[in-house]
């Protein structure tokens, strides 16, 4: 009896243990571990004895690259090389030290995880927290030190190749889910690396390409998701861009580096160049950058490195600026315990929690378009026959696109996923329908081989097969010949005429779903004009094919929601309906200024195909009860936004509601909308819970480019609530005195 009672009582404790263990879990994953700032008088005061300690010549060697992917460490004071790696969805193979070529080896293989765009669809900082601690924890396991991510430059441009990696055509999206991943990421002990800052917004010309563009859309748009990692995300290292912003290359632009980056925000950590960015020796040093990482040339000639070691030596540099890029790096490897192995995270690569992370953020990720008729969910009960059409269905996207690929452990296809759900309830067919027919190839340059002709068997293969099942899964869309770095695409439309196998399928059978996997916006005409149901399942980590086919069939409902908008016509976006892409004598200017993305559409009144922040779901949400705080606001307040959101629907689901404001008389011009905040709620059936909203006064602020300082105009400001940027349930107006 007395033994009963203490494996009770020893249960009870046992159990109380776990639940706080993991309620500070819980915590931990919904926030922050703890303070990350990089200076302390401590930590300080340990450089200024080492910088008392190394030479002249070991301080140079800790700022250029001494193999593609480290820089020198110094052994005789227990200083190791800091190693880099790629990239912003997974860790990057093993490359050979001194070459491009990979290693080789069987023990690098990776977790997949989402690219940007995925990410972004969630509207979800506590996952994108989550996925950079997965991300920082493989990181370490491969004894890495710096991640060179996350990628978060603007989506300017629908045809850039890179889209996919960075996050969205908004800054605050964007600023939200990076400060939470590098928060995942740093507290794993790995130094996450914002790039590529800033304006590499195309890839045709990245190299050479000059931008320029009023400093009112540098502050709105383009820095904030920089500005955020640095002030809030207290990132550890920042990488420079290719390009040239007025006339300077961006790792040797002062006004960047020195005067924003590092007074204005206060960035304590390094500023490493991207791989060969370099330019100078002089320039580069005096203007902020720290590390020079990737010249194609000996390590010992790099800008920083010998000819570095020579300007010291001849005077031309202050010995003192050689200090503070020491002391920044140093500090960086303190931040990581780069010295302290002891005391650092070890990591662990490929786990079962790593892939449970990888299917969050994808079947978080994934938005429902279209449901006519409530073709979706399917039940498997109800459907005896189903084809599955396309060659997205059976490829995998984990490799390929350039540095960010990732040698997957594994990578379940949608066709995979299927089978191993349905295969014993329900008879598929798989059949190819399209087949990719690009190639990128390295002769003069990097360049991109295609060849649309359809492929006519095969779409009426695919007819044929579609008229004789109950239901038509289509996967179409991009793959890493099209979403890569280094190369933008010609045009919106799907490669390999794959419109012409939805419509030829859609019209073999009505209930045909079109699934787009890609990564940047396509033209979507076609689709929506043939197919009842529509999804985009994005470029979207190992589980991507587990989480495609639980939207498919209900078990997720779906409550992704658009990062970018998706334009009727190329020519309506922005920077084409300007004329300002790829730009003239290799410069290219913003023409369009403040008015990016969804902000451009709604402010010209062009109707797009889907508009940003917009997702359907299985279930319905209802907005009541829009209420402000107050109505008179100063600067320095917050304003409190509050709503009843309640699920009218049958089936428990989640609902992301934004925030848009306007200023309707300004002195400038104002976008018509512009999101301030967000806020992702779960609904059981019928449930109603309140959402509030924060925002601050000042961010209704504009950059006034008279005074070169943001400027809070006073009078009437609207506030609208909605389930995207077009679709507003509530409005408010309130006043800024
Ligand atoms: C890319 C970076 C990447 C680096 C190292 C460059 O080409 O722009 O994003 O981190 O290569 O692979």
């Amino acid at each position: 009896m007395r033994i009963k009672t203490i494996k009770w009582l020893l249960l009870g404790i046992a159990t109380i243990i776990g639940t706080l263990l993991l309620a500070v879990v819980v915590s931990l994953a919904a926030t922050d571990c703890g303070n990350r700032n990089l200076v302390s008088p401590v930590i300080e005061h340990k450089i200024d004895s080492l910088l008392h300690e190394l030479t002249l010549e070991e301080k140079i060697a800790l700022l250029h690259a001494n193999a593609k992917f480290s820089s020198a460490g110094v052994a005789r004071l227990g200083i190791p090389e800091l190693k880099y790696t790629d990239g912003p969805y997974g860790i990057r193979e093993e490359m050979k030290r001194h070459s491009w070529q990979p290693a080789r080896i069987t023990t690098d293989s990776a977790t997949y995880f989402p690219t940007g765009t995925a990410l972004a669809a969630t509207w979800n900082p506590e996952l994108a927290y989550l996925y950079g601690a997965a991300l920082g924890s493989e990181a370490r396991a491969r004894r890495k030190d710096v991640l060179l991510g996350p990628a978060i430059n603007l989506i300017r441009m629908p045809l850039n190749g890179r889209n996919f990696e960075f996050l969205s055509e908004d800054p605050y999206l964007n600023a939200r889910l990076s400060v939470a991943y590098i928060n995942g990421v740093q507290c794993q002990d790995v130094a996450a690396c914002v790039k590529h800052f800033v304006l590499n917004n195309q890839e045709r010309h990245r190299s050479e390409i000059n931008v320029t563009l009023d400093e009112r859309a540098l502050r709105e748009l383009y820095l904030p998701p920089f500005k955020a990692a640095v002030i809030e995300g207290h990132v550890y290292t920042v990488m420079t861009a290719y390009n040239k912003f007025q006339n300077a290359w961006c790792s040797e632009n002062i006004f960047l580096l020195n005067e924003i980056l590092k007074k204005e925000w206060g960035f304590q950590g390094f500023v490493v160049s991207d791989w060969a960015g370099t330019h100078s020796t002089y320039e580069a040093a005096l203007a902020g950058l720290d590390v020079e990482m990737g010249t194609e040339r000996e390590y010992d000639s790099n800008y920083f490195a010998r000819p570095l070691l020579a300007a010291v030596e001849t005077g031309r540099i202050d010995p003192a600026i050689i200090d503070d890029k020491a002391r920044r790096v140093l500090r960086v490897m303190f931040a990581c315990k780069t010295t302290d192995t002891d005391k650092r995270s070890y990591g662990a690569r490929n786990t079962p929690g790593h892939s449970k992370t990888v299917y969050d953020v994808a079947a978080e990720s994934i938005v429902l378009l279209k449901n006519t008729g409530g073709l979706l969910p399917l039940r498997a009960e109800h459907v005896q026959k189903i084809a599955v059409i396309g060659d997205n269905a059976v490829r995998k996207h984990a490799s390929g696109g350039f540095g960010a690929g990732v040698k997957a452990k594994y990578e379940i296809t949608p066709l995979a996923a299927l089978k191993q759900k349905l295969g014993d309830i329900v008879h598929i067919e798989f059949t190819q329908g399209y087949r990719k027919q690009s190639a990128i190839h390295f002769r003069q340059g990097i360049q991109r081989e295609t060849n649309d002709n359809p492929d006519i068997f095969l779409i009426n293969k695919a007819a044929e097969v579609a008229a004789s099942v109950d239901v038509a899964l289509v996967f179409v869309g991009l793959n890493h010949d099209y979403d890569t770095e280094a190369l933008d695409r010609e045009n919106l439309i799907l490669p390999y005429e794959q419109d012409r196998l939805v419509k030829t399928v859609a019209a073999a059978n009505p209930k045909t779903v079109v699934i787009i996997i890609a990564g940047s916006p396509v033209d979507v005409n076609e689709i929506n004009r043939s197919a009842p149901a529509v999804i985009w399942g994005w470029l979207n980590g190992s589980e991507a094919g587990k989480a495609i086919t639980d939207v498919l069939f209900g078990d997720i409902n779906p409550s992704g929601k658009m990062p970018f908008t998706l334009p009727v016509d190329l020519e309506h976006s922005p920077a084409h309906a300007l004329d300002t892409y790829p730009g003239q004598h290799m410069c290219v200017e913003y023409k369009e200024g403040i008015l990016v993305g969804y902000r451009w559409y709604e402010t010209k009144k062009i109707e797009p195909a889907y508009c940003f922040g917009y997702g359907l779901s299985y279930t319905s949400f209802h907005y009541l009860n829009c209420e402000t705080d107050k109505q008179l606001y100063h600067i320095g307040d917050t304003i409190q936004v509050k709503i009843q959101l309640q699920n009218t629907g049958d089936l428990t689901g989640a609902e992301t509601v934004q925030l848009y404001v306007h200023k309707p008389e300004s002195s400038v011009l104002r976008p018509a909308k512009e999101l301030k905040a967000f806020q992702k709620i779960m609904l059981q059936p019928g449930e109603t819970n309140a959402v509030t909203l924060w925002l601050s006064a000042s961010d209704l602020a504009f950059w006034d480019v008279t005074t070169n300082n943001w400027k809070l105009e006073p009078g009437e400001y609207k506030l609208m609530l909605g389930s995207s940027s077009m679709d507003i349930r509530f409005s408010k107006d309130i006043i800024i005195e």
